[in-house]
């Protein structure tokens, strides 16, 4: 018996977004997770459009590239155009990254979790990895996330250790995925 096809896709946001990102963003908000989502970075945008040229310098590595290294944001996005899912392709490693953070990061909106949203989010986003030329991709995620950390599981992920972050002082579990 063939799978049944998920429909799910990737997408970076465009101006038509507006609507679907604010519904996208405010719900994190109301479940009292302001913490993710990058949600403060949308917050800080004076106007939609400054947001989406604050993504495009990111992608291009403009913005603060003393610190932060060039990184794609990507949503899931159901075929109706609701946005499920947001992540991060940081395009290389920085010493602050090796130990939490990794090649990639994402969070699902409160309501589509549990319905393989994060599964089928970083599977996209490892192909858009490998699209770079990343064949060796580190994610990170807290040692007691289970839902982050079967997500990695699911995608390849195998342990190679567990760190302290230096900024939280938290249990930081390090995967690799290998891709041809
Ligand atoms: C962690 C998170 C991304 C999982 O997203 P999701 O779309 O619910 O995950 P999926 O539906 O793809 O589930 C993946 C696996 O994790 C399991 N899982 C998901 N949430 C779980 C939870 N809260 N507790 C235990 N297992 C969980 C699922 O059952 C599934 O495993 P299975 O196929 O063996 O049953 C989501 O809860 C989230 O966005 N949390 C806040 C942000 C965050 O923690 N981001 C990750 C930072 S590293």
């Amino acid at each position: 018996m063939n799978p049944i096809p998920d429909d799910r896709f990737l997408t970076q946001l465009a101006p038509a977004q507006a609507a679907a990102c604010q519904a996208f963003m405010m719900e994190f908000i109301a479940a009292g997770e302001s913490e993710y989502g990058w949600l403060n970075e949308y917050l800080e945008s004076p106007t939609f459009s400054a947001y989406l040229d604050y993504l495009e310098l990111c992608a291009m590595g403009e913005y603060k590239p003393e610190i932060y290294v060039p990184q794609t944001t990507f949503f899931l996005s159901d075929p109706q155009g609701r946005l499920l899912g947001i992540s991060r392709l940081r395009h290389r490693l920085n010493p602050s990254l090796e130990i939490e953070g990794g090649h990639i990061g994402y969070a699902v909106r409160p309501s589509a979790r549990r319905q393989g949203c994060a599964t089928r989010l970083l599977a996209l986003v490892l192909g858009q990895a490998r699209g770079i030329g990343l064949t060796r991709v580190l994610v990170t995620c807290d040692d007691d996330n289970t839902g982050s950390a079967r997500t990695i599981e699911k995608n390849g992920g195998l342990l190679e250790d567990k760190r302290t972050s230096p900024h939280s002082s938290r249990l930081i579990r390090r995967y690799w995925i290998e891709q041809a």
